[in-house]
């Protein structure tokens, strides 16, 4: 139907004639002479519509924003003065010989460049629409170039692209399931994929040796900015590999892409212990490009007649940790009660500070509301964390998670709010993870997932299951983990300790896990492998602000999808062939009764 997307015109055609097919993104009606500026997914390009080929004309002026047509005319340079340097297409214009009205468009719920308007719910209502927008369309360009140039790599690299299945059993990830029920076994149910972790290790035992794919996951879990129910990973696994082959190949693959994608050099990942991190960062995943670290005062505030600092300074579970931000002292009141605020999102009960006036005037050049109960080793404290003039320090007091997820969130805002930022990509690995973290009442879960290696044997882990490291490692960039992974357990006795020290039955285990626990007999390699969060990499590298903008058909915060109005009611006859009666009816029945 077409010659040229009308973003490909440009003065190399000039003389040619072209045909398009569009959508009309503006139309005015300059006394006799009609401007169509005419837009598809790789630009837009000026139209002009002469009275002179009336049938042209006649259609041009019946065309109205966001109607489909197909135009044939030459392409000849703008006229002096008229042409836009800005646009790709600015130095010329079609003059139309034809247009033909292929499909009239409703008035838009909004024009494509007043988005900003309109609330996202009204966007993603009308996703079709807001989807025609450059700024959109760039996006999922730039997904579908990096998930190209993910395949490339890993091929070249000798992995098999294999799918697996999306109706199976539970993997378990740490979220509840989507769940699917059976036609044909009457109160049965078929989970939806947490990942492919079980399948991609039955692969491995299977000897095919390396596996990837771009594979959908489902999560029924809570959204954030960096969170969806239903996202995607690239998913990898090889066989007779230790932890420095899959960081050697995952690493050497991000890097790649960031080069031909972006045009960016990063350099070699550093590695980071997860008590490192959570010590100097209070975070598993610290955004590198913030140059404010945590420092631990403990031992000073053991000392100080302050219960609320000395009671978790001496406490085993509790934290006392500074922040020092150089300059900070600028900090008004207000601001520092809106960090207080902050703070007690994550349930901090304060946020004590102090600022550092004058240094060489001792206690009269410091200011803060707690001096006054450490005057005994206020200086120490300030030789700690190098204290300069105009700094201002922040303290968090409390169980170390508490402190570690209040400061280290504090960490973040200050780097951003202050644009602290050193450098544009930060990435790193974040090594040896405890195998497993305890609740309040002592139960122990995975930190990753329950086929994640300990560094011990099994009779280490049992003896002391609360210290054993894993190993695990995740891939971090700016603040944002992109994807983890793991040397796995390849032996039916590690795996089955495992279980045990989670309190899974040998029943459970064998009922839930009991194809992987018989893989496991039958030549099972030595494997591992990591995933990546392919929506957050695709946001990372757009710059945008959560995964929604980089999703074509993205969810809401509580799991709808606006557009098709999904999840959605079904009728009696599909529960009863279900076998499902609901404990709640649906909302149309009960208004019926
Ligand atoms: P994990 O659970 O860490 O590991 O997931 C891997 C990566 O997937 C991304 N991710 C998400 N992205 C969007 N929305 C979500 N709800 C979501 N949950 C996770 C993250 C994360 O780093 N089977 C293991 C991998 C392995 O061990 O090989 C797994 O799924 O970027
Ligand atoms: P108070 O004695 O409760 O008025 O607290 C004195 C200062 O300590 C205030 O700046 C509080 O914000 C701060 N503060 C109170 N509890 C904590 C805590 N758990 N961690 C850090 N600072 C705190």
């Amino acid at each position: 139907m077409r010659s040229h997307y009308c973003g490909q015109l440009n003065e190399t055609l000039v003389d040619q004639t072209v045909t398009v097919c569009g959508w009309v993104h503006r139309r005015r009606d300059h006394g006799g002479v009609i401007f169509l500026d005419m837009r598809d997914r790789d630009g837009v390009a000026q139209f002009v519509v002469d009275p002179d080929t009336a049938e042209a004309f006649a259609n041009a002026d019946r065309a109205r924003s966001e109607f489909v047509l197909r135009i044939t005319g030459r392409v000849r340079l703008r006229p002096e003065g008229t042409q836009n340097p800005n646009m790709p297409t600015g130095m010329i214009e079609v003059l139309a010989k034809d247009v033909e009205v292929l499909n009239t468009a409703v008035t838009p719920p909004f024009q494509l460049d007043e988005h900003g308007k309109v609330g996202e719910e009204v966007r993603l209502k009308h996703r079709y629409i807001d989807l025609r927008r450059p700024d959109m369309i760039d996006k999922l360009r730039l997904r579908s170039r990096i998930s190209h140039t993910v395949r490339a790599f890993l091929e070249n690299q000798g992995f098999l692209d294999i799918e697996t299945p999306v109706l199976t059993r539970a993997t378990p990830e740490g979220a509840r399931d989507y769940l699917v029920p059976s036609r044909t076994h009457a109160g049965s149910f078929f989970a939806l994929p947490q990942s492919p972790q079980l399948f991609k290790q039955l692969l491995m035992v299977a000897g095919f040796d390396r596996y990837y794919q771009i594979a959908k996951c489902f999560r029924d879990e809570d959204l954030r900015a960096d969170r969806q129910p239903e996202f995607t990973q690239i998913d990898i696994e090889a066989s007779f590999v230790e932890e420095q082959d899959i960081m050697g190949i995952t690493e050497s693959m991000i890097r790649q892409l960031f080069k031909e994608v972006l045009d960016v050099e990063l350099a070699d990942f550093p590695r980071m212990t997860w008590q490192d991190a959570m010590d100097r960062f209070g975070s598993d995943k610290p955004d590198l490009r913030i140059p404010l670290e945590l420092t631990d005062v403990d031992d000073l505030m053991q000392q100080v007649d302050f219960k609320v600092f000395s009671g978790p300074a001496n406490a085993d579970d509790g934290r006392v940790a500074a922040l020092k931000v150089p300059g900070g002292a600028s900090l008004s009141r207000k601001e520092i009660d809106e960090y207080t605020k902050f703070v007690g999102i994550y349930g901090a009960k304060g946020l004590a500070w102090i600022k550092v006036n004058e240094r060489a005037k001792g206690l009269d050049g410091l200011q803060s509301p707690i001096v006054k109960f450490m005057e005994n080793i206020v200086e120490d404290l300030l030789d700690r964390v190098d204290a300069k003039d105009g700094d201002i320090i922040f303290f968090g007091a409390d169980k170390a998670r508490i402190v570690n997820e209040a400061i280290g969130a504090l960490r973040v805002k200050l780097g951003a709010d202050l644009e602290l930022y050193t450098q544009d990509w930060a990435p790193l690995w974040v090594v040896d993870f405890p195998m497993f973290e305890a609740d309040d009442n002592g139960r122990l879960s995975p930190l990753h997932h329950p086929f994640t290696a300990p560094s011990c044997s099994p009779e280490a882990l049992k003896d002391d299951p609360a210290s054993a490291l894993s190993r695990a490692y995740d891939m971090v960039l700016n603040g944002t983990e992109l994807g983890g992974g793991s040397i796995r357990i390849h032996d039916q006795t590690m795996q089955r300790t495992v279980f045990d020290i989670l309190g899974i039955s040998d029943a459970e285990a064998q009922e839930k896990f009991g194809f992987l626990l018989d893989a496991l007999q039958y030549g099972a390699p030595p494997h591992g492998g990591l995933a990546f969060g392919l929506d957050r990499l695709v946001m990372l590298m757009a710059g945008a602000k959560t995964i929604r903008e980089v999703i074509a058909f993205p969810k809401t915060q509580s799991a709808a999808c606006l557009m098709t109005d999904a999840p959605g009611e079904v009728s009696s006859e599909q529960l009863k062939d279900l076998n499902i009666r609901l404990r709640q009816k649906a909302k149309a029945d009960s208004t019926a009764e």
